[in-house]
């Protein structure tokens, strides 16, 4: 278990909290496989009945760690953690909210795309710049994206790396609602606390029928996988992860 996930149970609602500040919640293994176990124990769990994600004061995540993504590129070990949390993500049975303030980059931003409700403080801003570090979308974006954006934005967004304020990702679909920082984790509680209190079993339904079919997106995230690994060993990925592993801070 990682000490930078905090798991909390607040009545029927698991609370996942990525918490690692001093990176700015950048997500290492242990953290990829700490969200794993909880996602999986609270939906076997008929007490608990929604997950809510929250970062930290500024930061959801700044995506995944690449210190952990150079390792792979130089050493080839599997980062299996990612794609067996991302495969737990989509078959998640029980709604998943999110609460986000301030940075939300790579799968901070596109595990929101598996979540029912996003709520985000003006202050955040989402990016992915997969691209840009030599890489391609993951997490089941390139499907995602696509059907919730439409594919202009979707390109934009993932394939250009163009970012998008809080304002921009409501508009996009990305965000449900923008809430003030000091209003965000009560309200988030409070509408899990609302759902959690609805017929579970006529909850768990209506949102699997709402959502695309898992075997799909399931799919999609081990091909974007494939592409991943593959392109994590060019040496595009390694300058680019070199570049920022080691610039200087000004
Ligand atoms: N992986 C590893 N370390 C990370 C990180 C990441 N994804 N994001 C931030 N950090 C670390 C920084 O290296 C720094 O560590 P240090 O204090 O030991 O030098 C610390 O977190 C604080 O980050 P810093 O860059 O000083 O803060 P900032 O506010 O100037 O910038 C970011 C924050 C997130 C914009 C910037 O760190 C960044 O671009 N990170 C990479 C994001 C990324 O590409 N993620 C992967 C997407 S696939």
């Amino acid at each position: 278990m990682s000490d930078h996930i905090q798991i909390e149970r607040l009545g029927a609602v698991q609370v996942i909290r990525m918490n690692r500040p001093e990176k700015k919640n950048a997500l290492t293994r242990a953290m990829y496989a700490a969200m794993s176990k909880a996602i999986v124990e609270g939906d076997a769990d008929p007490e608990i009945r929604a997950h809510v994600f929250f970062g930290v004061p500024g930061a959801f995540s700044s995506g995944n760690d690449l210190q952990d993504f150079m390792a792979f590129a130089t050493s080839g070990d599997p980062v299996s953690e990612v794609i067996e949390f991302l495969i737990v993500l989509a078959n998640a049975r029980k709604p998943l909210l999110a609460g986000v303030d301030g940075l939300a980059i790579g799968v901070g931003t596109t595990l929101n795309f598996h979540c029912d409700l996003t709520f985000a403080t003006p202050q955040s801003f989402f990016k992915t710049p997969f691209v840009d570090l030599g890489l391609v979308p993951e997490a089941g974006s390139s499907l995602l994206g696509p059907a919730q954006m439409g594919h202009q934005r979707a390109f934009a967004f993932l394939a250009m790396g163009d970012g998008l304020n809080a304002v921009e990702a409501r508009e996009a679909g990305l965000v449900y609602k923008l809430v003030e920082t000091e209003e965000l984790e009560a309200t988030v509680l409070k509408v899990a606390a609302e759902i959690a209190a609805k017929p579970p079993q006529a909850m768990q339904i209506a949102r699997d029928l709402l959502r695309m079919p898992r075997e799909p997106v399931v799919e999609r995230i081990n091909l974007e996988a494939r592409h991943f690994a593959e392109r994590l060993q060019s040496e595009e990925a390694r300058n680019a992860l070199m570049a920022f592993l080691t610039r200087k801070k000004g």
